[in-house]
């Protein structure tokens, strides 16, 4: 499929998340049009005004936005940031029946302006709320998926790379599954250039211990709760990696992200959705199906299942 031309992408929800996804997209030239929508018409009327008075600053896009849901009409991909955000102490999960009622409304509404997009669910939970918005919309897996642990996993190459004297950019691993508590580092995998990471020699001259990427793994599944206890949300990085996802649709670049889509025989794991490494098009995203998972990586990702298996059970 070739790069989309003309691109235009909608944003659904101008609170903290979606303008930031609407400020990165812009700032990085992700797409020709950018659409930001939300019901609260004041509240993003303002802010898609106070993004299209920086356009001169900005990539070559532009952007418009209102509480017209027509806006998005055409729309190549779809980001939904709508909805409740956790509160400090709060996790992702709680917000699981309030959110899966916004999108259930939502999803029909927008698939009838735009038939053809790809859909992208930030608001959270977000594998819970993949699984409702291929329910409700009968879209294939593949063209509604969400961000999963695409932040999870800058997070963790960020954390490793600042440890390691390397850049993020050559650290290669991914964080997996929930996206949230049950998260986890597929580390059987984990390389630094092309060197395994417990071999790699860090500044001090030593080496990286199992005790250390432990800490590393927990201080980037408890992330999240450590930037909303300090500021009330998280928004940039969301932002940035929510267009990145954007980026690689939009200009069919096969790139590898692990995004979370509804999964069919995925190491044990039917119909929920989790992250896994996916190939991403201007199709939409596929799971890498040859990820391999040492023993103890099996049973972890068997426990996120679980826990999004019950999640689902609840809002159903
Ligand atoms: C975070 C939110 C987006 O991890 O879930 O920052």
């Amino acid at each position: 499929m070739a790069v989309i031309e003309n691109s235009k992408i909608t944003i659904v929800g101008a609170g903290s998340v979606g303008s930031s996804v609407a400020y990165a997209a812009l700032i990085r030239g992700s797409a020709r049009h950018i659409v930001l929508y939300d019901i609260d018409t004041a509240k993003v009327e303002a802010e898609v005004l106070d993004l299209a008075h920086g356009t001169l600053f900005a990539g070559s896009g532009d952007i418009v936005g209102g509480s017209d849901i027509g806006a998005a009409e055409g729309s190549h991909v779809v980001v939904i940031t709508a909805g409740a955000k956790q509160k400090p102490g709060q996790s992702r999960m709680e917000l699981a029946e309030v959110n899966a009622g916004i999108i259930r409304t939502l999803m029909p509404q927008l698939l009838a302006v735009a038939p053809r997009a790809i859909y992208v669910i930030v608001t959270n939970p977000c594998d819970v709320l993949t699984v409702i918005a291929r329910e409700v919309s009968g879209l294939p897996a593949e063209r509604v998926f969400s961000s999963g642990t695409v932040l999870d996993t800058a997070r963790l190459r960020w954390l490793l790379g600042r440890r390691a004297g390397v850049s993020a950019a050559n650290v290669h691993a991914y964080i997996i599954g929930e996206h949230g508590d049950t998260e986890f580092p597929l580390w059987s995998s984990a390389m630094i250039g092309t060197v395994p990471v417990l071999e790699w020699a860090t500044p001090d001259g030593g080496r990286l211990t199992v005790g250390e990427l432990d800490r590393i793994a927990v201080d980037v599944r408890d992330a999240a709760y450590q930037v909303i206890r300090g500021k009330g949300a998280t928004n940039y990085a969301i932002g940035l990696s929510s267009t990145r996802i954007v980026e690689a649709v939009l200009r069919d670049e096969q790139a590898v992200l692990p995004v979370s889509t509804v999964l069919e025989g995925f190491h044990g794991v039917d119909g929920i959705a989790l992250s896994v490494p996916s190939l991403i098009t201007a199709a939409g995203a596929s799971p890498v199906r040859e990820t391999w998972f040492s023993a103890n990586e099996l049973e972890l990702f068997g426990r996120s299942a679980d826990a999004l298996r019950d999640a689902i059970g609840g809002v159903r």
